[in-house]
């Protein structure tokens, strides 16, 4: 069985940027049901039930073929959907760090010339994800830094990317606040992203 992790702050703790009422919903409905349903697809499963989320979602590309359909479907979006949202958590806070340092500050330099440079690359990967779906920073398979979108819950982690950070992009994680300004949320997200953790997250990749 897989759980669900408190938030690591209080509901209201990312206010303004973010409502306490969406980070209760977010969190307590719809990261909640992600997980039910993913522990309803691996019940029968013991294999994928014993395996890390992270190690579960590497795989799954690869039993496309084999898995019944519906199984498949269901760890694509529940699985996906339950691990992005336990990062996604993770790396907002309101306070801490508002730059990196370090190693994953020279990466950013080297990849996006600045941390302004690294934005403009994420705003516009965030704005442009058609419906439901997530921006990300990851460190992709030749070790180099990467900014893309996917669409609905599917994580890097599918393409054996791994990711440093996630904006959820569903209209779940902004409309209560900012109804259609998709980018005025994305905005709200930058200042509430905690680099202490994006950077550690970029060193245990090294
Ligand atoms: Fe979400």
């Amino acid at each position: 069985m897989y759980t669900l992790a408190p938030l690591p702050y209080a509901y209201e703790a990312l206010e303004p940027h973010i409502d306490a009422t969406t980070m209760q919903l977010h969190h307590d409905k719809h990261h909640q049901a992600y997980l039910d349903k993913l522990n309803a697809a691996v019940e029968n499963h013991p294999e994928l039930a014993a395996l890390p989320i992270e190690a579960l979602l590497k795989q799954l590309p690869a039993q496309v073929q084999t898995l019944p359909a519906d199984i498949y479907a269901a760890l694509r979006n529940h699985g996906g959907g339950y691990a992005n949202h336990n990062l996604f958590w993770e790396i907002l806070t309101p306070g801490g760090a508002k730059e990196p340092n370090g190693e994953l500050a020279a990466a950013i330099a080297t990849a996006f010339g600045d941390m302004a440079g690294l934005k403009t690359k994420l705003v516009d990967a965030a704005t442009k994800q058609f419906g439901s779906g997530w921006a990300w920073l990851v460190v992709d398979e030749m070790g180099k830094l990467a900014v893309y979108s996917t669409p609905n819950q599917d994580s890097p982690l599918m393409q054996q990317h791994q990711p440093l950070l996630g904006i959820d992009v569903w209209e779940h994680a902004y409309y209560l606040k900012y109804q259609n300004r998709r980018p005025e949320y994305l905005e709200a997200v930058w200042q509430l992203l905690n680099w202490d953790v994006i950077a550690a997250r970029y060193l245990t990749t090294r």
